[in-house]
């Protein structure tokens, strides 16, 4: 069974078709990159699968659970189980430190539990700045809290919204070398972005064009006519 299939999904917003047919099938332990131009639907269809949003129409299937028709309440709680959320724009809490910020995820998930939060920062190399304020710390710094967040709970399948966006060279590199790593560990990993060199670290890469699936070639190839548009 696949870990993520997705059947004709839609996403209206009045009179825009942000999603339109999509069918998508995610392999546990695979490494998706998504993606296409501005406004051609990779956020929305990121909400969709994260369970922040639900779609028109069509079927989600996560793990053996059906989305299609379950309460916004049931979707958070999918969301806290299994997902986990890397952003662009980081959303740490700006008035709790690192580590807590790492407990609030906890609290929300089940019972906050402050040394797992602790090792989960060294694991990301924050050991040392566990208690300093996200506006303490730079943006690749900030960038590694929140993926040490969005591995705290153990999640089934990280999704990844342009994590390197907001980035230097140094620190996108040091934040992919660690989607690298837990690529290698067997986490499946769904990531937006907008660089060629990044989806080229992807085993796949879907290019969304106007809400549809534009192209399932290898991605070598994708990648390489995603450069050149
Ligand atoms: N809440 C909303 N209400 C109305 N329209 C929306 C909403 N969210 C997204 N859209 C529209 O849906 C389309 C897809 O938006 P989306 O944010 O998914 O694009 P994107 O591919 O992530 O773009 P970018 O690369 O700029 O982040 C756009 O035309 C956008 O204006
Ligand atoms: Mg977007």
């Amino acid at each position: 069974m696949s870990l993520l299939e997705l059947h004709d999904v839609s996403m209206i917003y009045g009179s825009v078709k942000a999603l339109q047919g999509i069918d998508l099938t995610v392999e546990k332990g695979e490494w998706l990159a998504l993606m296409g131009p501005s406004g051609s639907g990779k956020t929305t269809l990121m909400n969709i699968i994260g369970c922040m949003d639900k779609a028109s129409t069509g079927s989600i299937v996560l793990d053996g659970v059906d989305f299609t028709d379950v309460t916004a309440g049931n979707l958070t709680m999918l969301r806290r189980d299994k997902i986990g959320l890397v952003f662009q724009q980081f959303h740490l809490i700006p008035y709790l430190t690192a580590v807590e910020n790492l407990m609030v995820a906890q609290y929300y998930h089940s019972m906050p539990d402050e040394q797992e939060a602790l090792l989960a920062l060294e694991r990301v190399g924050l050991k040392e700045r566990a208690r300093h304020l996200p506006s303490q710390l730079s943006g690749g710094e900030q960038q590694r809290v929140c993926i040490a967040r969005a591995l705290i709970n153990y999640p089934m399948l990280i999704l990844a919204d342009e994590p390197t966006g907001n980035l230097d060279e140094t620190n996108a590199k040091l934040v992919l070398e660690f989607f690298q790593q837990l690529h290698r560990e067997g986490h499946t990993i769904i990531m937006v972005t907008h660089d060629p060199k990044v989806a080229e670290l992807a085993e796949r890469c879907i290019v969304l064009e106007h809400g549809r699936i534009a192209n399932r070639k290898d991605r070598r190839i994708v990648c390489r006519e995603e450069e050149v548009s």
